[in-house]
């Protein structure tokens, strides 16, 4: 019998390292070994209670499908909630509400670059936009930042020289994930103008906008939209802001009425996002700001936690993450991924261990991340100590 071969460009997507050790931590857990989940920024934060209460009084029967830009009710509050950020010339139909941030990603890139184009990325970036690049057939290139000026930007030749003819779009992540740094308004206006001279897209990942701390203010692309309307896109999510990971919503924001379109007709053809998703957020505008101020407090006190114990591992070395959830560690070892693998597998303390994401997926530069981990300090503060002692105590086992 003829063998049937897949596409190749199915196995130029890559596993994402946040999940490919998934299966060693389940099989620990069957083992009866306790495993916190410091992989995925999938946070323990409730979820606002008027978004629960909308599940506890359903009522609706049957289940309809949503419409493709949006439900009407949620665009509004969104809108609104945009308004409240200075934004007051976003308009519904400059939000197409998407399956999470996550399609907003792929949509843009689909959107603004052809199969063998390219984008720059800052690096160490968030890594599942290899996978959204892979299935577009986009070239990310990587401009290196590092850990020791806080993962902040290069000077603007060393992001120019990246720039080729091929090039369609700058994306950066703000807050970023994995490195936790929050851009200054020079380094946002140096991009924008970099890529208002070189004709590109700016396009901005803010799923983390709410959380930057120290009192630092959050720098956003909304303040350039109108003045450059066609090359601005915003990629957003309810996922981190309402502890809503699952409910899938997210949100591609453009002035650019061509893009808009596009989107739109993309969307059509997968008919809508969630409808009870969406009408679990609907009234996020009733969110009192207590909420926000709460959970903003608690994600800086679990940041310090892990920095204060962190740094006190012979050895490991880290920045001070200015915002998001997500801090990248340097360990003394080769490989991490072995040593993630291992701490699954092999390691444990109490009968308890640790999940850490491996950081080489965040990396386009081969050889890079292979000594370091992102740790999401998603958890409670217990368990953010607890995953301290845990890498100390696997430091000095670990042979590798
Ligand atoms: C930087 C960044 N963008 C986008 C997303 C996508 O989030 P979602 O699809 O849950 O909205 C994530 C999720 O972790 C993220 O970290």
């Amino acid at each position: 019998m003829k063998t049937i071969k897949s596409s190749s460009r199915l196995s130029r997507v890559p596993a994402s390292p946040i999940r490919k050790l998934v299966p060693y931590a389940i099989e620990a857990e069957k083992k009866g070994a306790r495993i916190f989940y410091f992989n995925i920024g999938d946070p323990d934060i409730e979820t606002p209670k008027i978004m629960i209460d909308v599940l506890r009084n359903w009522k609706m029967n049957p289940i309809p499908y949503g419409r493709s830009h949006g439900d009407p009710i949620l665009l509004k509050s969104l809108v609104s909630y945009y308004f409240k950020l200075g934004a007051s010339f976003i308009k519904e139909e400059n939000v197409l509400i998407t399956t999470g941030g996550s399609e907003a990603i792929s949509m843009a890139m689909f959107s603004v670059a052809e199969p063998g184009e390219e984008m720059i990325v800052f690096e160490p970036f968030y890594t599942n936009y290899n996978s959204y690049a892979a299935v577009n057939g986009i070239k990310l290139v990587p401009v290196r930042t590092y850990g020791k000026t806080g993962f902040h930007l290069p000077n603007r030749v060393e992001i120019e020289k990246k720039i080729s003819k091929k090039t369609k779009a700058i994306l950066i992540c703000n807050p970023n994930n994995p490195t936790g740094t929050a851009y200054t308004n020079e380094e946002i206006e140096m991009l924008v103008d970099i890529s208002v001279k070189n004709n590109l897209f700016f396009i901005s990942d803010e799923v983390y906008r709410e959380f930057v701390y120290d009192g630092k203010k959050h720098n956003s692309i909304l303040k350039f939209m109108k003045k450059y309307p066609d090359k601005m896109i915003l990629l957003d999510s309810l996922s981190k802001r309402y502890s809503l990971c699952g409910a899938r919503l997210g949100m591609l924001v453009s002035l650019n009425k061509e893009i808009m379109d596009g989107v739109l007709r993309i969307a059509q053809g997968r008919l809508s996002a969630g409808f009870i998703d969406q009408k679990v957020a609907e009234n996020l505008t009733e969110i009192p700001e207590s909420y926000f101020k709460k959970n903003h407090q608690e994600y800086q006190r679990r940041r310090d936690t892990l920095y204060e114990g962190l740094k006190k591992i012979p050895g490991v070395f880290l920045e001070k993450p200015e915002g998001a959830f997500y801090a990248i560690i340097k360990l003394p070892i080769k490989d991490s991924e072995n040593f993630c693998k291992w701490l699954l597998t092999d390691f444990r303390y109490k009968n308890e261990t640790a999940f850490f994401a491996p950081a080489e997926g965040f990396y386009a530069t081969p050889g890079l991340g292979k000594n370091e981990i992102r740790i999401a300090y998603i958890l409670k503060v217990d368990y953010i100590k607890k995953a301290v002692e845990i890498l100390r105590r696997a430091l000095v086992k670990y042979k590798g």
